[in-house]
């Protein structure tokens, strides 16, 4: 018989452990889509010190959240119940920021004013300015929006005191911090873009929609007037809420990890920042696209790179393919995928890169290697094509995927804070050498 999670929920409740002569039970936990966890929170307790080990926590739940469903094996993503498919087809990045955050879509007027108090909250201080040109113009972008960001605490001292006290202060107090980091964190990232192509820096517009002031503070050239481009704006507004939210990913989890110590919203996204560079996780965007630039000034030999890929004694990995989640195929891959051929048929632009993405995906479909292992082309193998169609340079990918991620992190931050959840502090079981005596460095 085939047990779904919810026939195993019915038959049992409990979940039993058993260590040499003792058993020792354990309550479950049901989510509303009927995922299971076993609850062992009493477990070192009740066992006298023993407690599990789950390297890359595989399969360990930090918590319990109301924010993002996503089924790996069947591919789907919600964001508060609404698909993703329906979400990045109809939907403005700014009316999803509020959904992640608030739970729900805002009506007209709470969009418009959403809106408003992040314009009021965009100005960044003169003296951010000054850190930024103390940066090399070669320093990684990723690096400097994490500095950047954590910078602006200073200029933003947190008053994110979570208390029981006064809790419509505490969520005024919250609200104010939530628009400013999506007021002043899109300027950091434009004048991050600047920088790097040593352009004047831009401040924002506030006639224009959210996504379109982005694009015109990074795009806009000195001294002509700024064109938007409804493609760009549709393309980027689509990407942002792609990148929204994932879950317990290892950027947000960073950020829930830091927060839970109490640090203010800026100093916990700074970390997220950092967590995502990596490039198994947000940085992958730059890796896949230096990887397809590789593969074509090699001759755009794909078989060469599927075949050390496989090769276990070669460190090469098919950047853009596999996810911790997804094992069946990543929803957002399939959305962009088509996004990607839309923005490059619309501008007209004919990639040589696309060509050689498209034999790597179909070459390890049918691969063995990666049809075993279930690696399917993740979110990051098509939206470097994107980005840099819309002129964006490979290093500031990686940073438009921070930006659109900032609800996401928001969101769980909030949660994390309001669910008062205990500071993040996990065990190990040490390996290191027993109790030895020391010798003076004479007797060494
Ligand atoms: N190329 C070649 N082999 C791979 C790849 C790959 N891209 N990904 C996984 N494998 C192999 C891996 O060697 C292992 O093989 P074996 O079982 O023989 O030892 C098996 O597949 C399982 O891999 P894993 O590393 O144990 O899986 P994981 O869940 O720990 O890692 C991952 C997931 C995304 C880090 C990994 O697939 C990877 O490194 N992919 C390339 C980087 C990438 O595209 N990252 C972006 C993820 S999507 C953006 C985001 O949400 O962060």
């Amino acid at each position: 018989v085939f047990l779904t999670n919810k026939n195993i929920l019915n038959m049992i409740d409990k979940a039993k452990l058993q260590i040499g002569e003792n058993s020792y039970e354990f309550p479950l936990i049901e989510g509303t889509e009927n995922e299971i966890a076993i609850d062992i929170k009493t477990l070192r307790g009740v066992t006298d010190g023993v407690i599990t080990i789950d390297a890359g926590y595989k399969n360990t739940g930090a918590c319990q959240s109301a924010i993002t469903f996503l089924d790996g094996e069947k591919g789907i993503l919600r964001y508060r119940g609404y698909s993703i498919e329906e979400l990045a087809e109809k939907a403005d990045f700014l009316e999803v920021a509020y959904l992640l955050i608030f739970g729900e879509l805002p009506s007209k007027e709470e969009l418009q004013k959403f809106h408003e108090d992040i314009k009021e909250n965009s100005i960044v201080d003169d003296d951010v300015r000054k850190i930024l040109d103390a940066f090399p113009k070669s320093a990684h972008p990723m690096g400097v929006l994490s500095s950047l960001t954590s910078a602006l605490t200073a200029f933003n001292p947190s008053n994110d005191k979570i208390n029981n006290i006064d809790y419509e202060r505490t969520k005024k107090s919250l609200y104010d911090n939530i628009v400013k980091v999506l007021g002043k964190i899109p300027v950091l990232v434009s004048w991050t873009y600047r920088k790097k192509l040593g352009l004047p820096l831009e401040y924002g517009d506030n006639s224009l929609g959210y996504v379109e002031n982005i694009l015109k503070m990074m795009f806009k050239k000195p001294n002509e007037d700024y064109v938007p481009n409804q493609v760009i704006i549709t393309a980027l507004n689509k990407l942002l809420i792609l990148h929204a939210d994932h879950e317990q990913n290892c950027s947000t989890s960073t950020v829930r990890i830091v927060g839970s110590s109490h640090a203010g919203l800026f100093a916990s996204i700074s970390s997220g920042i950092s967590a995502l560079w990596g490039p198994l996780h947000g940085g992958a965007n730059q890796a896949v696209l230096e990887m397809l630039e590789a593969i074509r000034e090699d001759g755009g030999d794909t078989k060469k790179y599927m075949a050390k890929a496989k090769d276990k004694n070669d460190p090469f990995r098919l950047m853009g393919f596999g996810h911790r989640v997804y094992k069946n195929f990543d929803p957002r891959a399939k959305i962009i995928k088509v996004a990607a051929y839309e923005v490059l048929n619309d501008l007209g632009i004919d990639d040589p890169i696309l060509e050689i993405a498209k034999s790597l995906e179909k070459e390890a479909l049918s691969d063995a290697y990666f049809v075993d292992r279930k690696l399917y082309p993740n979110v990051d193998f098509y939206s470097g094509i994107i980005y840099r169609a819309m002129g964006i340079p490979v290093e500031m990918f990686t940073v438009m995927f921070a930006l659109g991620r900032l609800p996401g992190w928001i969101g769980h931050w909030c949660e994390m804070r309001l669910r008062k959840e205990p500071i993040g502090r996990p065990r190990q079981i040490y390996t290191g050498e027993t109790y030895r005596v020391f010798k003076s460095i004479s007797q060494r």
